[in-house]
């Protein structure tokens, strides 16, 4: 039996929209616009690693202070954008799939490069399905550094092999076929070129195949 491991953000939530808000804010008291392509960049990657992008982008030096003020406004900010955020907003398909997990017992982790990982999941009810939650506060590199998924394949005493990631960032892609996972791709096809398979949503995924990627 395979284990599956889920990146939160595009995956089981949409958040993307929340972070995008947030940056393009941050972005703009540097008088720097942030883009939607540029935003894609951000995906998957760390809250410091994107604020150092957006500051290289918008050519803009800070010393450490001002940097961890921004980073502490853009988290705010973000926090307030999410706090009216509910089950409604689990992405279609999601449940199917970890209901299948709870049915087959089939170990689940969470990977993500969010420090807001456990509070978002329980807002979501979604901590019960989750066997490990591997998050921002636990690995020091970000994606695509494998380090967050290969501490979930440890924590469910799965190897990196049998393991198979659900990811909407190209980092995450790359951080998965890194760590020798199967790595399955949600979203744009020409972003996620290098997945197993590639879905525009987890609805795709029917039973046959679930059964398949599960290796049960
Ligand atoms: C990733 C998101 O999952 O987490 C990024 O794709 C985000 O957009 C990163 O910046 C860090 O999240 P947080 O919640 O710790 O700021
Ligand atoms: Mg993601």
């Amino acid at each position: 039996m395979n284990a599956f491991i889920f990146d939160l953000d595009g995956v089981i939530v949409d958040t993307a929209k929340y972070h995008y808000i947030a940056w393009r804010e941050i972005g703009a008291s540097f008088n720097f616009k942030l883009s939607e392509s540029q935003n894609e960049n951000l995906k998957g990657i760390s809250r410091a690693d994107s604020l150092d992008l957006l500051l290289k982008w918008g050519e803009t030096d800070l010393d450490a202070d001002q940097k961890n003020e921004l980073l502490a406004q853009k988290n705010n900010h973000y926090l307030e954008l999410i706090q009216e955020m509910g089950k409604d907003e689990i992405l279609p398909g999601v449940l199917t799939i970890l209901n299948f997990t709870q049915e087959n017992k089939i170990p689940v982790a969470l990977g993500s490069a969010s420090k807001n990982a456990q509070l978002i999941l329980k807002k979501l009810d979604l901590l019960p399905y989750f066997n490990s939650v591997v998050d921002g506060t636990h690995v020091k590199q970000s994606k695509p550094n494998p380090e967050v998924f290969l501490l979930g394949a440890q924590n469910l005493k799965t190897a990196a092999e049998s393991c198979v990631v659900f990811e909407d960032a190209s980092a995450g892609i790359a951080a998965a076929k890194s760590a020798g996972m199967t790595a399955i791709g949600v979203g744009d096809p020409e972003e996620l070129k290098d997945a197993d398979y590639i879905f525009n949503s987890l609805e795709e995924i029917n039973l046959t195949l679930l059964k398949k990627l599960a290796a049960i």
